[in-house]
């Protein structure tokens, strides 16, 4: 998503500067370009050095030292970005923000930024929450800029409070989200959608279950990719071991039954409904409460299984204005196998891939599918990230229909 995105990162005095240049290389690595700007006090914490080095790019420190006579260089920097960043945001940074001051390289630059603006505010919980803070975030957020809650823990003065910088990673999916949401065009705006992910977990006792080979990457490279078109989105989740997507509602569940239970209760609100988890089909049909114990000599144990509900099928049978899209993972005959499922299953949709290819599929960052429409639509999306082969998904499904309205 931030392939050759410009980004300014505008870089104030407090103790969390410290965190930036990591953040910065975190940024280039997902190929954006950064030009930073720093405040003098941010240069108590780290060198502009340190920043040019990584950057490869002047860093500016200084309204009038005006090196290139062609332009003024706060006027091309802030016309350069295409996203500013500011981190850490001091109490008086905010401050100046919210009241349009402009009395140093940072805040002059910011003042003529018209590119979407994210806020990452650090400092100490009081600083934070002093009524004066909390006022000029309001104002800026009223102003349209978008404003990251910092995470409560263990603060630079040795005490717990809110205030720390959130984690770097968290930071770098804020500004993919924000970029997304400014720059695709939002056709799922003002749609509610709900993702499963993840392979379902029946319990054989209090510490064995049955499970699959599902990573849920799919499925929350979906949430995502809905989320990014503006869509409000739910992820169903049975899966502890993913970064959840920023701005998405995660609700965990581990078994079928608790996943047909949370795919039913918000059936009614949703337009659409992602089933990209891995169901098992059958449960244990008398789960022990107690760890089973091994009984010696014993070579031959059975394990009574009784049949879980089909969830996508049952949301088919119930279906109103919802879209339904389901997935199919097959071993052989995949478009055969695919579209006898999508007319079985009474989805709209099915999104489907061939795990029989190791580079492609479980716990593969990479996919490659057919999305196979009800109305005989058949597009193969060649192999790519999960991530854009959600977008990709989301397109043909959107697209289609807008053609069929
Ligand atoms: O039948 P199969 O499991 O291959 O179908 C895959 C699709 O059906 C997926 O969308 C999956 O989430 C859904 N499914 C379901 N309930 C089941 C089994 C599969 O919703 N019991």
């Amino acid at each position: 998503m931030l392939e050759k995105v410009k980004i300014g990162v505008f870089v104030m005095g407090g103790i969390a500067a410290y965190k930036v240049p990591e953040l910065v290389r975190q940024l280039i690595k997902k190929g954006a370009q950064v030009q930073v700007a720093m405040t003098q006090s941010a240069q108590e914490f780290v060198t502009p050095l340190t920043l040019q080095v990584l950057t490869k790019r002047p860093v500016l420190t200084h309204t009038f030292d005006e090196r290139e006579p062609s332009q003024v260089q706060h006027v091309a920097m802030a016309d350069w970005c295409d996203l500013a960043l500011v981190v850490p945001a001091t109490a008086n940074g905010l401050a100046k923000m919210a009241h349009g001051l402009a009395d140093d390289v940072v805040t002059t630059t910011l003042l003529a930024v018209t590119a979407p603006i994210l806020v990452v505010p650090a400092m100490n919980v009081h600083m934070y929450e002093n009524p004066a803070t909390q006022r000029n975030l309001a104002q800026l957020r009223a102003d349209g800029l978008t404003i990251m809650e910092p995470d409560t823990g263990f603060l630079a003065e040795g005490y717990e409070g809110k205030g720390r910088l959130p984690e770097l990673h968290r930071i770098v999916a804020q500004v993919e989200r924000l970029y997304a949401r400014t720059h695709l065009p939002q056709s799922l705006a003002g749609k509610q959608v709900i993702v499963s992910a993840g392979g379902t977990r029946e319990r054989i006792d209090p510490v064995r279950y049955i499970s699959n080979d599902s990573s849920g990457k799919m499925g929350y490279a979906m949430a995502q990719a809905a989320d990014w078109l503006g869509a409000t989105v739910t992820l169903v989740s049975t899966t502890h071991s993913l970064l959840p997507p920023e701005g998405v509602q995660v609700q965990e569940v581990a078994s079928a039954q608790e996943l047909a239970q949370a795919m039913t209760s918000h059936y009614d609100q949703m337009d659409y409904v992602v089933m990209a988890a891995a169901v098992s089909d059958y449960r244990v049909k008398y789960p022990h409460d107690q760890k089973i114990k091994k009984v010696a000599g014993q070579t031959d144990w059975q394990l009574d299984l009784v049949a879980n509900p089909d969830i996508l099928a049952q949301l088919g049978q119930t279906k109103r204005q919802q879209v339904l899209i389901g997935f199919a993972a097959e071993t052989q005959n995949l478009l055969e196998h695919a579209r006898a499922k999508l007319s079985k299953k009474g989805a709209d949709w099915l999104i489907a891939n061939d795990v029989s290819n190791p580079a492609i599929g479980f716990n593969s960052d990479k996919n490659q599918v057919y999305v196979l429409g009800a109305q005989g639509q058949e597009v193969l999306l060649p192999q790519q990230s999960k991530t854009s082969l959600a977008l990709a998904a989301w397109q043909v499904i959107l697209a289609e229909g807008e053609e069929t309205l």
